[in-house]
């Protein structure tokens, strides 16, 4: 058939809804926390068992199945010619994560290979699922930690020597969870790759809008803190010769909070983990480390916000008279997808009969990595009330289902995405 009227073909073609939210069900079996969430934290028993399922369902459609050196798995159904369209995401969670952060891309971008292989259509190029390690960072950082090795954005030693929130080394953990795979980084470039997820975020539900055409990632700014003071009895130190590293700890999260009111616009700062030495009631901390997420879409403004950061970290220890030292954990710039995989986005879901939007995404995501390799793009759908790293994180239903269409089609639709332009 030519390419051409490839995609008018089987334009009636649609995902099996059950047999997706059943394996969404049955992955949120394993880790379950209350309130419907999971705590899969990347690398650890319950991540491998995630893998396990998700390899066994590969298995089952007779992808070619690769695991490379940071475990990343990577699933092609071998059909057509060249490099495949690649969707996917991720199946590591935060710990108290919700069932479809991930998930649900991984996941939809199976169904899609099923449905496509119970049609028995052949699409032109092959179709690939990646499943990437770490995507979250909560416990090894950087977040997308997978996805940036697979495209060659950090070393793989580096990446190996990276050392969790809880002590072990990841190239340790990614070993004794079996999942330390052959295939070499940088991974094969796709043809293209879209990932379908979950807004986490308000806008599409306030907006009334079920599909987001996302076209931008906003920049991501991540430093660990450490704020080295006098210990010292609750009791009997006056407060004038206190060095006092929680009271500092306290003072950078105010900051950073009137920095975001200040700077206005996409700003967003965040202090999400403050851990204490040695965290008793009744004496003067020693040592405050703490966790700095300061995003904002335009770089600019993101470096302006960093370097404003630094200056008031110099400051307040001088004043506190405590040592403060700094250490980056994630820097990514500002990332804008390819126009042809937004529009295609767009397009296909008003096709279908959605409304849709254009919009930032504010979280980070794989799609962000793979678009330094390949024409990349994601689309969105809603999450209700905008709640999402919480295991009350939902998504409708027929949202999910729409989602998982609109993937279909761009997938197949991308299949013919002209190789000259990439
Ligand atoms: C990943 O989920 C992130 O945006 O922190
Ligand atoms: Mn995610
Ligand atoms: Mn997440």
């Amino acid at each position: 058939m030519p390419l051409a009227d490839f995609r008018n073909h089987h334009l009636g073609l649609k995902i099996n809804w059950r047999r997706l939210e059943d394996r969404i069900n049955a992955l949120a079996e394993i880790s379950p926390i209350d309130g419907g969430g999971n705590c899969r934290l990347a690398l650890t028993d319950e991540d491998k068992y995630g893998r396990d399922l998700v390899v066994s369902w590969m298995q089952n459609l007779g992808l070619d199945i690769t695991i490379d050196v940071v475990g990343n798995i990577i699933g092609v159904w071998n059909v057509g010619h060249g490099a495949p369209v690649m969707s996917g995401s991720h199946i590591d969670t935060v710990r108290t994560g919700g069932r479809f952060d991930g998930c649900y891309g991984v996941l939809a971008a199976l169904e899609v290979i099923e449905s496509c292989q119970d049609a028995k259509i052949s699409p032109p190029r092959p179709l690939a699922v990646g499943v990437f390690t770490d995507e979250e960072g909560a416990r090894f950082a950087p977040d997308m930690l997978g996805s940036l090795v697979y495209v060659g954005g950090m070393p793989v030693e580096q990446a190996l020597n990276v050392v969790a929130i809880d002590g072990p080394r990841f190239g340790d953990e990614l070993m004794r969870i079996g999942y330390a795979g052959p295939a070499p980084c940088p991974g094969l470039s796709p043809h293209a790759f879209v990932e379908l997820h979950i807004e986490q975020g308000p806008m599409l539900e306030a907006n009334r809008v079920r599909i987001g055409a996302v076209t931008s990632v906003q920049g991501i700014s991540w430093q660990e803190v450490t704020v080295l003071g006098q210990s010292n009895h609750a009791g009997t130190t006056p407060m004038s010769l206190r060095h006092d590293p929680a009271y500092v700890a306290a003072e950078i999260t105010v900051f950073l909070r009137n920095l975001a009111r200040e700077f206005g616009g996409d700003q967003v700062c965040t202090v999400g983990k403050i851990d204490l030495h040695p965290n008793l009631t009744n004496v003067v901390p020693a040592k405050a480390t703490l966790t700095l997420d300061v995003r904002n879409t335009d770089e600019a403004l993101l470096k302006l916000a960093e370097a404003k950061i630094a200056d008031f970290l110099a400051q307040i220890a001088a004043s506190e008279g405590v040592k403060i030292s700094t250490r980056e954990l994630s820097r990514f710039e500002p990332v804008i997808f390819d126009d042809r995989v937004i529009d295609c986005v767009e397009s296909i879901a008003k096709q279908q009969g959605n409304t849709v939007q254009r919009m930032p995404s504010g979280a980070g995501h794989d799609a962000q990595m793979m678009a330094r390799v390949c024409p990349s793009g994601m689309i969105f759908v809603p999450s209700v009330k905008g709640i999402s790293h919480n295991a009350a994180e939902f998504t409708q239903d027929v949202d999910l289902e729409a989602g998982a269409n609109i993937l279909l089609h761009t997938m197949l639709a991308l299949t013919t995405l002209e190789e000259s332009q990439n």
